[in-house]
C-alpha cells in the first residue's frame, strides 16, 4: 500500500517535472541557440588574436570570408565600448539594455558592454565604439564589413586631433559634438517653448522677429550694476593663451571707460570656489550685465556648457570660440568677440550698459527658447541608427581632416 502511494507520488513528480521541463525547453529554444554565440571567448580564439597581433601590419584586417552568425531579427544589437571611455567623461551610461529602456527609446533592442569577451569573437559585435583618445595599436586586428565602427568624442578636436592615417576611411559612424556628425551630441541643447529639441543644428533657423522682452525678464535685469564677470579655473595653459590675451585687452579698454571685468577663480582677482558656484551664479544674475563665455579650446561647433552660465542667469554672453555661434545662439542675444575688434566689443557693452532699452533687447529670446545641458545618458540615437541600415553613413575618406582641418599642425 505504502509502496504504491510512493510510486504514484514519484511518478506524479516526474510527470510534472518533465512537463515543466518541456515548457522550459520550448520557451528558451531561441535563447539556447542565441547562446551559441554568447559563449565566452574560447582560449583558442585568444591565441589566434595573439598570433595576428604579433604578425600583423599596421592595418586592421577586414575579414571578408567571415561567416556572419545567424541571428534572429528580434536579437539584441551588441555594442562594445572599446576603450571604456565613452562620449563624455562624466558619462552615467550603464551597461546592458537599461540605458535604452530607461530613456524610453523608440528602439531599445541594443545592449552595451565593455566586456570584450562577451561574445565568441570580436567580430560578433554589431558595433564597436571607440573614443577619440584611443591608440591605434589597441584597435581590434579583425573586423567584418557588417560591423559598424563608431568614432566618439566629447573632447575638442584641437586638443585631440586624430593623427594616424589608418583612421582615414575607417569609421562608419561619427558620434560627436560636431554638428555634421552622423549622431550629433552637442554639449548644450536648445528647446522651443513646447520642450521640443530644436538645436543646435548646422542650418539653424531662428524665429524672426522675436517678441519684445517680457516685463518679468525686464525686472530681473534692471538692477544690474557691474559690467562683466568671468569664472575661470584653468588659466595658465598654452591652449588658453589667446583668450587670456584678449580678455586682458578687453579689461584694459573697460577700465578706460570706468568699467571692470571681474575675474573669479584661481587666476582672477575674485574668489569663486568650485563648490560654491551657486553663489557666484547668483551674483552673476543680480549684478552683472555681461559674462565672458570664452572657450578654452577653439574648434568648430565646440561650445561647452559654460555658455549656460550667462544664458540661464540673465547675463549677456560675450562669446569667443571656434564655433559659428549662429548655430547656437539667436541673433542679437550675444556679442561675438572673435568676429569683432576689442574696441567694437567694448563700445557695444558701453552702449548697452548706458541704455536699458538696448540692453533688454538681448533677452528677447526668452520668449521663444530655453537652454539646458545635454543629458549625458541620452543615447537613443545610437540604437536608432543601428536599426536604420539605410541611414547614409559617412565613411569619411579624409577623416583626420574632417575631425580637425588643422590636424597637421597638431600631429
Ligand atoms: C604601414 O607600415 C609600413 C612599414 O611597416 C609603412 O611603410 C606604411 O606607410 C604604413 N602605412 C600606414 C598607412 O601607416
Ligand atoms: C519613461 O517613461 C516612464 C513611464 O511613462 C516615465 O515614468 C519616465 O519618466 C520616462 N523616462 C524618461 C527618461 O523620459
Ligand atoms: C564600415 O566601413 C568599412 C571601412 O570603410 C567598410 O569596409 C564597411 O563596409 C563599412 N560597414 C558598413 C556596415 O557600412
Ligand atoms: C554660420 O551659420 C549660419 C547659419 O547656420 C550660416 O548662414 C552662415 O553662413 C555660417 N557662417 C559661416 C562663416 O560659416
Ligand atoms: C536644413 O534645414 C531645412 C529646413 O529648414 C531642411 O529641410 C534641410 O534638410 C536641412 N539641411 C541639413 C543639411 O540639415
Ligand atoms: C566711476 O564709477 C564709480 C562707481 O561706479 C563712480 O563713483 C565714479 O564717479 C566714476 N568715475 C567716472 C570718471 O565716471
Ligand atoms: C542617401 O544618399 C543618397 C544619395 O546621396 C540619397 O539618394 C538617399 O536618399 C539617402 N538616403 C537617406 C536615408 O538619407
Amino acid at each position: 500500500m505504502c509502496k504504491t502511494i510512493k510510486t504514484i507520488i514519484i511518478t506524479a513528480y516526474c510527470v510534472i517535472f518533465l512537463h515543466s521541463l518541456k515548457y522550459l525547453i520550448f520557451d528558451t529554444k531561441e535563447k539556447i541557440i542565441e547562446l551559441n554565440y554568447l559563449v565566452r571567448t574560447s582560449a583558442n580564439f585568444r591565441k589566434i588574436l595573439k598570433d595576428i597581433k604579433k604578425n600583423r601590419k599596421n592595418t586592421t584586417i577586414l575579414t571578408l570570408d567571415y561567416e556572419r552568425p545567424r541571428r534572429f531579427s528580434s536579437d539584441l544589437k551588441f555594442i562594445l565600448k572599446w576603450n571604456n571611455a565613452y562620449i563624455h567623461r562624466r558619462s552615467v551610461i550603464t551597461n546592458g539594455q537599461k540605458s535604452f529602456l530607461y530613456q524610453n527609446c523608440t528602439y531599445y533592442n541594443c545592449y552595451l558592454t565593455n566586456d570584450k569577451s562577451l561574445l565568441v569573437d570580436l567580430r560578433c559585435f554589431d558595433a564597436i565604439v571607440f573614443d577619440v583618445d584611443c591608440d591605434w595599436d589597441e584597435h581590434p586586428p579583425l573586423r567584418t564589413p557588417y560591423q559598424i565602427y563608431i568614432f566618439s568624442a566629447s573632447e575638442s578636436a584641437s586638443n585631440y586631433p586624430v593623427c594616424n592615417s589608418n583612421y582615414d576611411n575607417y569609421y562608419n559612424i561619427s558620434w560627436t559634438y560636431k554638428l555634421d556628425s552622423d549622431i550629433t551630441k552637442p554639449l548644450i541643447t536648445i528647446l522651443d517653448k513646447n520642450e521640443n529639441i530644436i538645436g543646435p543644428k548646422a542650418n539653424m533657423t531662428w524665429i524672426y522677429p522675436m517678441l519684445p522682452t517680457s516685463e518679468t525678464v525686464k525686472k530681473k535685469i534692471m538692477y544690474k550694476k557691474k559690467a562683466a564677470a568671468w569664472f575661470i579655473s584653468n588659466c595658465h595653459s598654452e591652449n588658453s593663451k589667446a583668450r587670456q590675451i584678449l580678455a586682458e585687452k578687453l579689461s584694459k579698454l573697460l577700465t578706460k571707460v570706468n568699467l571692470t571685468l571681474d575675474i573669479y577663480g584661481w587666476c582672477g582677482n575674485m574668489v569663486c570656489p568650485r563648490d560654491r558656484i551657486e553663489e557666484c551664479l547668483s551674483l552673476l544674475r543680480k549684478e552683472y550685465f555681461f559674462y565672458f563665455a570664452f572657450e578654452y579650446s577653439l574648434s568648430e561647433d565646440y561650445v561647452t556648457s559654460e555658455i549656460l552660465y550667462p544664458l540661464l542667469h540673465y547675463a549677456v554672453p560675450i562669446v569667443y570660440g571656434g564655433a559659428n555661434y549662429s548655430r547656437f545662439l539667436p541673433p542679437g542675444s550675444y556679442i561675438d568677440a572673435r568676429k569683432l575688434s576689442p574696441n567694437e566689443v567694448v563700445s557695444l557693452m558701453v552702449e548697452a550698459i548706458k541704455n536699458p532699452d538696448i540692453y533688454k533687447d538681448y533677452f528677447k529670446w526668452h520668449n521663444h527658447y530655453t537652454y539646458k545641458e545635454t543629458p549625458q545618458d541620452d543615447i537613443c540615437n545610437l540604437c536608432q541608427i543601428l536599426n536604420e541600415p539605410t541611414h547614409n553613413r559617412s565613411v569619411v575618406s579624409n577623416f583626420r581632416k574632417w575631425w580637425n582641418p588643422n590636424y597637421e599642425e597638431h600631429c
